[in-house]
């Protein structure tokens, strides 16, 4: 699908320090949860600093991203994390049942294509261990992007779909990527594979764009 081809092609080439990171960090909603010493995945890491934080709460961390020059400069860190290329929407090369914990800070935000969204669950499914954690936030649908779902639904035909552009001007708007924004239900349907243990939303500002982002926070359980 068109939306998924430009998004992967603007994560895999951004500048890792344009990668807005660590927005939302896995707080107590996490630790009650998952030990210390436990491994942790995280699944589009970015610039690493979820993965370097769940570093110094002593786990054990593994951080895979599309951007290579991200997972490049992070491995010059050398602070003990593995730092792997991995697209969530293919295999991947990790054995089933190899993590303790993931956690999904707005990755799937850049994910359109339902039958996509559907394969990268399957694929984060099989390497959590049964009794494992899946922590992730999403943004949801936010006032501020009414403007964008309009252009983004004219474009791609669907709600909940809202626009990024290099260029804001009039005339001169040029697609940069595309957003998924999720209810809370579309969240528990994708991951129904999943057992929900706690859900909250928050608002932020977004210091890319100045608008309001309501995000999502859930914890899941493979049971
Ligand atoms: C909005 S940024 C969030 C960064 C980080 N997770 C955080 O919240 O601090 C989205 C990240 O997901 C990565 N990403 C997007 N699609 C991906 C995919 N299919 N597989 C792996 N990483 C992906 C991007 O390269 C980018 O680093």
């Amino acid at each position: 699908m068109i939306e998924d081809e430009v998004n992967k092609k603007y994560w895999s080439t951004v500048s890792p320090e344009k990668i807005l990171s660590g927005v939302f960090l896995p707080g107590e909603e996490f630790t009650k949860f998952v030990k210390t010493k436990s491994s942790v995945l995280d699944v589009g890491c970015g610039p690493g600093k979820v993965s370097e934080y769940l570093r110094a709460q002593d786990y054990v961390v593994t951080g895979i991203d599309i951007n290579k020059q991200a997972i490049v400069e992070n491995k010059k860190r050398k602070s003990n994390i593995t730092y792997l290329v991995a697209d969530i929407t293919k295999r991947l090369s990790f054995a089933d049942s190899s993590f303790d914990a993931i956690v999904v800070p707005y990755v799937f935000v850049s994910i359109i294509d339902e039958t996509v969204q559907q394969k990268a669950v399957v694929e984060l499914v099989r390497v959590l261990k049964e009794g494992g954690i899946l922590w992730l936030c999403e943004a949801t649908h936010s006032r501020d992007y009414e403007e964008r779902y309009e252009i983004g639904k004219e474009i791609t035909g669907r709600d909940n779909v809202a626009i990024s552009f290099v260029d804001v001007r009039p005339g001169k708007k040029e697609i940069k990527r595309f957003i998924r924004h999720y209810s809370s239900e579309e969240l528990d349907r994708l991951f129904s594979s999943l057992t929900k243990l706690s859900s909250k939303q928050v608002g932020v500002i977004s210091p890319n764009s100045g608008m309001e982002v309501q995000t999502i926070i859930a914890v899941y359980k493979k049971i």
